[in-house]
């Protein structure tokens, strides 16, 4: 078993309109395991008594406005909801690994950048970067053009759907050094899923990595859907409209592989959430990952 253990800071989507960003933002205790979470009997018995799914026509019409319903969170919510990633370095310090040698410009793809949460910390840290980011949302990426840190030398930010618009308009094939999918593919239909990892598996250099973190199985956000919210396995829609999946390691593995990827890592991060005001601790599940293109195509 890999067990590491680190304080850290992080935040998601799972913060509660009303509640306050400071409520949540506490030191975490950290571990990573390979096994998932196990559930109390009442989560359990609470997910397995919550079957009903989302109408098929409601359900048409999420995905038909997934575009729509990020815009108005962004349009809700400007650039306050996300704290700014400072974990990425730390956490990926593959990104240094990815170098070949000590001076070589890294070219970075940022998937489903939003405000630019993480991209911007990381400039910050390495400015001899070039990051390009994407989003679906114009108006994450007017959000992101405005930052003062925006300097075109060093970032293009365009907005692109993932799932359909193809990332070499915009970006050169077997160009990017690493690509971060954070909290992005959780939002995308699992039916989609795959059409995001090969349209990126089209811009990464041979031998180059995804460096992925997303919800994982049994996380805290997933027991706390109320019933109504199910859309399929696995995957649930919030009262604002977006949608979030929560991944095994097992159905990530198996997603990226199809897509061509080599796994590299892939696991469990455990955390606890504790809001002193209310008294609550809570479990956190990530999943923590890393793919590659293979150097030579099958
Ligand atoms: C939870 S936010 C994470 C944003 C950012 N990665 C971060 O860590 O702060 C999910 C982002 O994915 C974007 N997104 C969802 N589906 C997408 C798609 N099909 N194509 C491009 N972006 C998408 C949303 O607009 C949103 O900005």
């Amino acid at each position: 078993m890999n067990f590491s253990m680190a304080y850290k800071t992080e935040d998601t989507h799972e913060r509660s309109e009303n509640e306050s960003f400071e409520l949540w933002s506490e030191q975490f205790l950290q571990r990573k395991e390979h096994e998932l979470r196990r559930l109390t009997s009442e989560e359990a018995e609470k997910l397995q008594n919550d079957r009903d799914l989302v109408s098929e026509f409601k359900q048409l019409k999420l995905e038909r406005e997934a575009q729509k319903n990020w815009d108005l969170f962004y349009k809700r919510n400007s650039t306050n909801f996300f704290k700014d990633r400072h974990w990425t370095t730390r956490e990926f310090e593959e990104l240094k690994a990815c170098r070949k040698f000590e001076q070589q410009r890294l070219t970075i793809l940022e998937a489903g950048c939003g405000v630019g949460n993480c991209l911007f910390p990381l400039l910050e840290e390495d400015p001899s970067l070039f990051v390009y980011a994407c989003d679906f949302s114009p108006r994450a990426v007017d959000f992101v053009k405005q930052n003062p840190s925006y300097n075109a030398e060093t970032c293009k930010a365009f907005q692109c759907d993932l799932t359909m618009d193809d990332l070499t308009d915009n970006i050169p094939a077997n160009s990017v050094d690493v690509t971060t999918l954070i909290f992005v593919l959780s939002a995308v239909h699992p039916d989609r899923m795959h059409l995001v990892l090969q349209n990126i598996h089209k811009v990464l250099k041979p031998g180059a990595c995804v460096l992925f973190r997303d919800y994982g199985l049994y996380d805290h956000a997933m027991l706390r859907f109320k019933s109504g919210s199910k859309l399929g396995e696995n995957f649930y829609v919030r009262q604002d409209g977006t949608r979030s999946y929560f991944f095994t390691k097992d159905n990530l593995r198996c997603l990226f592989k199809k897509t061509g990827f080599e796994e590299v890592s892939n696991e469990y991060v455990f955390r606890e959430t504790v809001n002193k005001k209310e008294g609550l601790c809570v479990p956190r599940v990530f999943i923590q990952s890393k793919f590659c293109k293979p150097q030579k195509q099958c």
